[in-house]
């Protein structure tokens, strides 16, 4: 058996703790361990505690020093759409000049115009442009994604971007849980009935029996999925076994966060609109919020979600970045941490609790990773600070020393 012995964590931030999403104040309580270590046993976590207790466990383990610097679970970030062609950089720059989402969308951008480029690119380049995605959450500390299709919109374009996450599964050490998101937008060319039947009737049943996702997605929003559609795409889906996430209540408070409720869907992301009412019915229905403020930053509105009245509530709060070329062009959950402190009024606790140990719960894999205690993967990250609150606090510059998968090193030269 190899071992490796962590030592010497300023502050070994474990966030051990009941066997369930953090509520409320165990939102605050992230059980950390000054001067602390962790041995580590064929990549599992096998004993947490004080680095004296731990060097004298450690026998022939190889030692990682952590020189006095700040460790934490790595980031589990459970909303991006990681795999697409190209950029936005058009896009971004009318907004820059004043015009809206909305309008760009309507015009010649917006996701459409990803798709396009999206469907253009062959598996192989589509994998190359996914692993360097890979590479910059791996480079931010983050070691699980949850990664969403919805820029192929054709049977075919969908299966090559779920293949996509497949061989990154296979080839890099980044964990990726795959979302199937057809019901991303209604492309140009067909009518909604049309492309809501091929949802339902060829692509759901394909990726099911290929086993190709895990969970179903939808953009439930005026303009793209309506309630009713949603709910007819949704339930398909969950007879085929997959787990549900939503786009909810992002632009306007169309009802998507009641419905999520309905359906019991495991999340309910974005939440911008939300109003009590919605707060209520999550609640009631134990659905977990995900929120987004890094698209909320980067469209250059102020309407950030309810994120105090959700945790008062006694919601399972879960933060992630939503990367994407469009809304959220971001792979650094320390920034989201940043936006959760300053423009939602989180504690730094709070955030660290919402991009670790409750996504890891969000994506059914809260036995596995998102907290530092035995019987879980060793995958942890080393941030070139002393003090966890660093990390939301200095913004917008890498504070990464070094992460570990399953106790091995990762490369983040490349
Ligand atoms: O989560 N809201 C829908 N989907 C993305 C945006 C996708 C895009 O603009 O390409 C989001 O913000
Ligand atoms: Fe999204």
């Amino acid at each position: 058996m190899k071992s490796v012995a962590l030592l010497h964590a300023s502050q070994l931030v474990t966030l051990s703790g009941p066997k369930r999403p953090r509520i409320g104040h165990e939102m605050s309580d992230l059980a950390i361990i000054r001067d602390g270590g962790m041995l580590i046993r064929d990549g599992k976590i096998d004993i947490v505690g004080a680095s004296k207790e731990i060097e004298k466990n450690a026998r022939d383990a190889e030692v990682i020093d952590a020189g006095g610097r700040v460790v934490l679970p790595g980031f589990v970030d459970a909303h991006t759409h990681l795999v697409f062609a190209g950029n936005r950089l058009d896009d971004f720059e009318r907004r820059a000049l004043g015009e809206t989402y909305e309008q760009i969308a309507a015009a010649s951008g917006g996701i459409w115009s990803t798709v396009e480029k999206t469907r253009t690119a062959n598996g192989n380049d589509l994998f190359a442009q996914a692993r360097k995605h890979a590479e910059w959450f791996l480079k931010c500390g983050t070691t699980t994604v949850e990664a969403k299709s919805g820029y192929g919109l054709t049977v075919e374009d969908e299966l090559k971007i779920l293949q996509v996450m497949r061989r990154l599964n296979q080839e890099m050490p980044l964990e990726v849980v795959p979302t199937f998101l057809g019901a991303h937008a209604i492309p140009r060319d067909l009518r909604e009935s049309d492309y809501v039947d091929l949802v339902i009737n060829e692509m759901l049943p394909r990726i099911a029996s290929e086993k190709l996702a895990e969970f179903c997605d939808i953009f439930c929003e005026r303009g793209y999925f309506g309630i009713e559609q949603s709910r007819k795409i949704l339930t398909a889906a969950k007879k085929l076994g997959l787990k549900l996430r939503m786009h909810v209540d992002q632009l306007s408070n169309f009802g998507g966060a009641k419905l999520a409720s309905e359906l019991k869907a495991t999340t309910a992301d974005h939440l911008e609109k939300t109003d009590g009412q919605g707060i209520a019915a999550l609640k009631s229905a134990g659905v977990q919020p995900v929120l987004l403020p890094g698209s909320v930053y980067a469209l250059g509105s102020t309407s950030y979600p309810r994120a105090r009245e959700m945790i008062n509530a006694g919601l399972a709060v879960v933060l992630a970045t939503d990367f994407n070329p469009g809304s959220s062009p971001t792979a650094s959950m320390p920034m989201i941490l940043s936006l959760a402190c300053t423009q939602m009024k989180m504690s730094s606790a709070e955030g660290v609790t919402a991009s670790t140990i409750n996504a890891a719960y969000s994506l059914g894999r809260g036995e596995k990773i998102g907290s530092l205690e035995p019987g879980k993967l060793a995958n942890f990250s080393i941030f070139d600070c002393e003090d966890y609150r660093e990390l939301p606090y200095w913004f917008g510059f890498p504070q990464t020393h070094s992460v570990y998968v399953a106790g091995q090193p990762v490369d983040l030269a490349r």
